[in-house]
This record gives C-alpha cells, sequence and structure tokens, in this order.
C-alpha cells in the first residue's frame, strides 16, 4: 500500500523526462546513421579508386633518349585521369632522397593521357632508381632502374635488335615467339634497344580496335623491356601502310629531332652512332633527300669521332626469303652509299628468317666478299648487311618462318637460319679494351621456354683478327 503513492511520484517526476526521450534519441540516431553513411561512401569511394588503381597503374612506361643520351633520360608512360601530374621521381641507385623532374601530358590515343619527361643534368653510365607518377593520391609506379650511356670509349655497353614481333595470343597462333622473345630481353636487359618495326599487324589481328588500342597493347607487352632498357624505334610497312598510321604511331615514341617528321633520326651511345632509316617498301627505294640526309649524317658522325656507324631499318637489302624477297632498290642506293662512308653493320627485318652476309663491297655489281672468315673482320672488309627476324610472329604468307627460295644459300650469304624466332646483340667495346670491337651475336628463340640458343657470332675488330 506504502508503494504506490512513491511509485506514482515517480512517475510523475520522469512523465517529463520520458516525452523528451524519444525526440533526442531520434536526433541521436539520425546524426549517427548520417555519420555512419559518409564513412562508408567514404569508404566505398575510397575502395573502388584503390580498385581502380589496383586495375590500373600507370603503363606504357618506356625509355627514350632525346637529348643527350650520357645525361638525360626521357621517361613516358600512361595515366587514366587527365589531371595526375607529369612528375618522375628518381635518385641514384642506394640513395634515399628522391629527385623531381617534371614534363608534360601528351595526347594518348585513347584513354587518359601519356606522360612526357625529361631528366636532365646525369651523370654519364650510371644506374638510378625512378617512379613515375600515377593517378590517385600518393601513388605511384613500381621503382624500376635506368641507365646514362657512358661517354665515348669509357665502357662497353649492348644494343639488341628486334622485329616483327606481333601482339601475344593472335588467334591464328602466329605469335608462337613474342611472349619469350620479349622475356629473354628483359632478362639480357640491354643499354637500348632497337625496335625494328611491324609491331601490332592491325590488318590481320582485330582483336584491339582502334589502331589506338593495338598500340596500347604493344606498349604495355614491351614495357617489360622498355621499362628499364631504352627503346628507339624504326617503322616497318605495317605502321606505315596496310590500314595503320605512321603518325599514331611515332607519336607516341619519343625520338630526337631527325628528318621528314622524324620518319629517319639518329643518336650517338658511346663511340657508336645509330641511325634508323624509314624504309617500308618491298621495292621502292629512298628519296634523294632522305639518302643526302643519312649520308650527312654519317658524314658528321664521323667528323665527331664516332667509331662505329650503325643504321638501322625495317626492309631488308638482303633478303632470300620467299615472303619478302630483296629490296633491290634500296640495295643499290644504300649498298655505294655505306661501303663510301665506312658503315660495317646493317641491322633490317621484314622477312621472316635470320640472314647475314659476308662483309661485302662494291654492292650492287659483283657483291664481293672481303672475307671467309665466319667469325671475325677488320675494318679493311666490307659492310655485313644482318636480318634479323621474326621476334615473334611467323609470316602470314608462309603461315611459318619464311621459306628460303633456294635451297642454296647465295654467295653473299654467311649464315641463315629460318627455323627459330631471333634478336640480335651488339656488344660494343670501349677502345683500348679488345680493341673496341664490336661483337655480334644473334639469339635463336623456339619460344617453348627452352633457353636461347647462339646462332651466329662473329665480330669486328678495329685491329686485326689474329691480335
Ligand atoms: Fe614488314
Amino acid at each position: 500500500m506504502s508503494r504506490r503513492p512513491r511509485e506514482k511520484r515517480l512517475e510523475q517526476r520522469l512523465r517529463p523526462l520520458g516525452a523528451t526521450l524519444p525526440k533526442r534519441l531520434i536526433r541521436w540516431l539520425l546524426i549517427a546513421a548520417l555519420t555512419l553513411t559518409l564513412v562508408f561512401l567514404g569508404a566505398t569511394a575510397a575502395y573502388s579508386a584503390y580498385k581502380n588503381y589496383r586495375r590500373r597503374p600507370p603503363d606504357q612506361i618506356h625509355l627514350a633518349w632525346l637529348q643527350n643520351p650520357a645525361t638525360t633520360m626521357t621517361v613516358v608512360w600512361r595515366t587514366y585521369r587527365d589531371d595526375t601530374p607529369s612528375l618522375v621521381e628518381y635518385r641514384l641507385k642506394g640513395a634515399t632522397d628522391w629527385q623531381q623532374a617534371v614534363g608534360s601530358h601528351l595526347p594518348s590515343g585513347t584513354d587518359g593521357v601519356l606522360h612526357d619527361v625529361t631528366i636532365e643534368d646525369l651523370t654519364p653510365n650510371t644506374t638510378y632508381e625512378y617512379r613515375v607518377k600515377g593517378d590517385y593520391w600518393s601513388v605511384w609506379s613500381d621503382v624500376a632502374t635506368l641507365r646514362t650511356a657512358p661517354l665515348p670509349n669509357t665502357k662497353s655497353f649492348d644494343v639488341i635488335y628486334l622485329a616483327d614481333t606481333g601482339l601475344v595470343g593472335r588467334k591464328d597462333g602466329l605469335a608462337t615467339g613474342t611472349q619469350q622473345i620479349v622475356d629473354e630481353i628483359a632478362k639480357l636487359n640491354p643499354l637500348v634497344v632497337l625496335a625494328g618495326g611491324d609491331y601490332a599487324y592491325y590488318d590481320k589481328d582485330r582483336r584491339y580496335k582502334p589502331l589506338d588500342r593495338a598500340i596500347d597493347t604493344w606498349f604495355n607487352q614491351m614495357m617489360p623491356i622498355a621499362h628499364q632498357s631504352v627503346m628507339m624505334p624504326t617503322f616497318g610497312n605495317h605502321e606505315a601502310l596496310l590500314g595503320e598510321n605512321f603518325t599514331l604511331w611515332s607519336q607516341r615514341f619519343a625520338t630526337p629531332t631527325g628528318f621528314d617528321d622524324n620518319r629517319n633520326y639518329s643518336f650517338d651511345v658511346g663511340n657508336a652512332h645509330f641511325i634508323s632509316i624509314f624504309a617500308i617498301y618491298e621495292q621502292q627505294g629512298l628519296s634523294k633527300a632522305t639518302l643526302k640526309w643519312i649520308e650527312d649524317d654519317i658524314q658528321a658522325a664521323k667528323a665527331s669521332g664516332k667509331d662505329w656507324v650503325i643504321p638501322f631499318m625495317h626492309v631488308s637489302a638482303f633478303a632470300e626469303g620467299a615472303s619478302h624477297p630483296s629490296n633491290l632498290a634500296l640495295r643499290a642506293q644504300l649498298g655505294p652509299l655505306f661501303e663510301r662512308t665506312g658503315v660495317k653493320l646493317v641491322l633490317s627485318s621484314h622477312d621472316q628468317a635470320y640472314e647475314r652476309t659476308y662483309p661485302l663491297v662494291d654492292v650492287p655489281k659483283s657483291m664481293t666478299p672481303t672475307s671467309t672468315s665466319k667469325t671475325c673482320y677488320t675494318q679493311n672488309d666490307g659492310v655485313t648487311w644482318i636480318k634479323t627476324s621474326p621476334g615473334g610472329k611467323k609470316s602470314n604468307k608462309s603461315e611459318a618462318f619464311s621459306i628460303f627460295k633456294n635451297p642454296t644459300p647465295p654467295a653473299w650469304t654467311a649464315y641463315r637460319n629460318n627455323t627459330m624466332h631471333v634478336f640480335t646483340q651488339l656488344h660494343v667495346e670501349p677502345a683500348g679494351e679488345n680493341q673496341g670491337e664490336v661483337q655480334v651475336k644473334t639469339f635463336g628463340v623456339r619460344g617453348d621456354g627452352s633457353p636461347p640458343v647462339v646462332i651466329d657470332s662473329f665480330k669486328y675488330a678495329t685491329g686485326t683478327c689474329s691480335s
């Protein structure tokens, strides 16, 4: 009995509080719900951005030399956001602090933008670490290495030429060596890669459309090589004809200022001078203006003391394969020019088999070998023409490697092989070591994962072959 009045009083006291509780509770619940919603949305956006980055890190990373190869390096890559700054961080290998270099945007051709950054004031013959800016916050590419060129006659270096790659995974099954060629060259990690043309074969491989997407795919395919070795191109018939477009290809590469909208250009590495020549026609030769530019360029290189002048191009002046025979106009034009100017080694491709001549003089008339040696030549010898093809993709014409027209090789042939994918390595020594010679090795790759084999090896000495 005595409890009831007390409970009543308590009830009366709590009633105002009970009346206000739902409003406060609702307010706090609303605030909590709003906060949770914002946190959820923020976390979702962050996760989505993270997933985007994981799916699309900076790609197509490749190195090039537009200016002095001993003291500069140009880095090109693609990001998907067009407000991402063109920023490279670099440091001496093993150092702690990053330095920064900034550049500019270029059209990507497809999604996002290309970034083009030239790092300057580097030390010759030095390895640096670098990374490029990606999309989203503090996202960067993986750290990789780049190397500057040695000053002339201070250090040896390696150069690799490859061509006729195709894109991995072609439906017609012809790209039987592409992936392994990329893997093997990436393992060798040369200072420079000379890309010899015929890259994506857009006319027969239409998995990536339009052409710019096929170009994206090719640059990503080459990234294991080109993010650590400088990649300098020449262009093939496929980049300029057959439904492709020279401008679309050339604007993706960084090349020095040359001739004819950079269809031809040159650059120096140590004591060697490399000339990229635009040779794309099956039988047509070069224009007079192009020939004059080539000759002037070689003479200037010789005058500046370069020991080696090495032209590289796509179409071959010496080829016995049935898929793409010798370009005789090119042979008639470049034979005398190269002999006159002291060129010793010429690199080309196009016809899908490996062929290498003896050192020849009096081209295109008698085409006389100056030596019967298979392995060593001197400065008194003629010009050796090397055809290194394919670098991954077999011929559409034969659906195999190029078939030699005759079981007996021509008199000018020192070695030939049409059973493997190939790439050619030049090891250039400085004067004073091994007489400053150039050692040439061509590697055959079966594409089945078995180790590459050296199928041809020879050298040009600056002294005598017996010393
Ligand atoms: Fe070709």
